[in-house]
């Protein structure tokens, strides 16, 4: 398996365990950690946890699924860069309360999956027709 694809397994486990970590505090304590907890937990766990799993198994078992190589290993790897600086930005924004820095990691997260999605489409389409 390739190192970056280790890299978003392990990076979604983490989130995995931080997302239930900071439920739990906020259920025994709601006061306890600043910001909109519930909005930092659902991201933590679906575009952490659940998305980061999804594109490290992704990007290994669909080119094999679809008998090719990977597009890109480089754009792949662009998209850890920008997914792991997007959801960070947005967990500080909504800590801090401040929208800006949740757009902006935003901005860095929807290019992640931009870049994913369009590795992927290159990857899996047939040379000929699609059905
Ligand atoms: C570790 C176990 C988990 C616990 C204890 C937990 C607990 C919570 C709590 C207390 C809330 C806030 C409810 C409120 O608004 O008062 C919440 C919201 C939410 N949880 Fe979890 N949760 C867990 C796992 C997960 C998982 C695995 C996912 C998704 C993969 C998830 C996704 C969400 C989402 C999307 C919200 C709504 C966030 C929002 O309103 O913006 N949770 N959860
Ligand atoms: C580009 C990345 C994303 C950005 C910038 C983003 C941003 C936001 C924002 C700003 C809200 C709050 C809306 C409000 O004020 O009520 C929100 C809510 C939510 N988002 Fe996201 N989100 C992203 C990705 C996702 C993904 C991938 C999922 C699920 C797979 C998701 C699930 C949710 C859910 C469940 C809520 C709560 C809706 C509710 O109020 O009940 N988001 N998101």
């Amino acid at each position: 398996m390739h190192k970056r694809n280790r890299w978003f397994i392990t990076i979604g486990l983490a989130y995995g365990l931080l997302g239930g970590g900071i439920a739990l505090t906020f259920l025994a304590d709601p006061g306890l950690i600043p910001g909109n907890v519930p909005r930092i937990h659902g991201h933590i766990m679906l575009l952490g946890f659940i998305l980061m799993m999804i594109y490290g198994i992704a990007l290994h078992v669909l080119p094999r699924f679809s008998g090719k190589t990977l597009y890109s290993e480089r754009m792949a790897t662009w998209q850890l860069y920008f997914a792991n600086a997007g959801l960070p930005l947005m967990i500080v924004g909504w800590l801090m309360l401040t929208n800006w820095l949740v757009l902006l990691g935003g901005t860095l997260s929807y290019i992640g999956i931009a870049l994913f999605a369009a590795n992927i489409i290159l990857t899996v389409k047939p040379k000929g027709p699609w059905s």
